[in-house]
């Protein structure tokens, strides 16, 4: 059986695992071994993601299959208008069967307020980019994200939602 929910507190020690296990897939080869694993140690911290889940403001939610955590999206209100998707991880098994869509669905349905969606995917990541395309965002222009003293390149997605 499978289901989409919000994460909570009790989720964290399931979601450091899938998004080691996403990010070490996504991102080996693409972005250093350093980069890689101040990330996993310190932005994906048990803590850091224990202060994320317990943020009444943002939305974590997961879709389980089988009692699993096997994908996650994470989304808050960065301005009165406009919403972030600031993590979005499907398991490699679990890929191209439209939960990374649901996923998305449910971030944007959470924020009605949201006039526009924003996002940072880095260069060179092709499934990313081609999801959030297809998912309707375009990409007018790029952005620098420093991690552990690197400047990783990314595209900036821009949605707007029409409703
Ligand atoms: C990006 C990601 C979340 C998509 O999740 P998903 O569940 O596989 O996505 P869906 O099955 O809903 O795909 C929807 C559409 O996106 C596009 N897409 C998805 N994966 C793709 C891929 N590997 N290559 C090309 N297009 C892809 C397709 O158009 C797909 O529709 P289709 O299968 O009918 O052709 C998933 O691939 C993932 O976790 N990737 C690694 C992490 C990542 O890049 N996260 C985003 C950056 S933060």
């Amino acid at each position: 059986m499978s289901e989409l929910r919000r994460l909570s507190a009790k989720d964290v020690e399931e979601l450091r695992v899938l998004l080691r296990v996403c990010w070490l897939d996504t991102y080996t080869g693409l972005l250093s071994d350093s980069v890689i694993q101040t990330t996993l140690n310190v932005w994906q911290s048990r803590e850091s993601l224990l202060r994320g889940l317990r943020n009444p403001r943002a939305y974590y939610a997961g879709w389980v299959d089988g009692g699993r955590i096997v994908g996650m999206v994470s989304a808050g209100m960065i301005d009165p208008t406009k919403m972030k998707v600031f993590q979005m991880y499907v398991l490699p098994s679990h890929q191209r069967k439209g939960i990374g869509s649901r996923l998305m669905d449910s971030a944007v349905q959470h924020f009605p307020q949201a006039r526009s969606a924003t996002l940072e995917v880095t260069e060179g990541n092709a499934k990313g980019i081609s999801f959030y395309r297809k998912y309707g965002f375009d990409y007018p222009g790029t952005t620098l994200v420093e991690i552990d003293g690197e400047r990783v390149p990314c595209l900036v997605g821009k949605m707007d939602l029409h409703r």
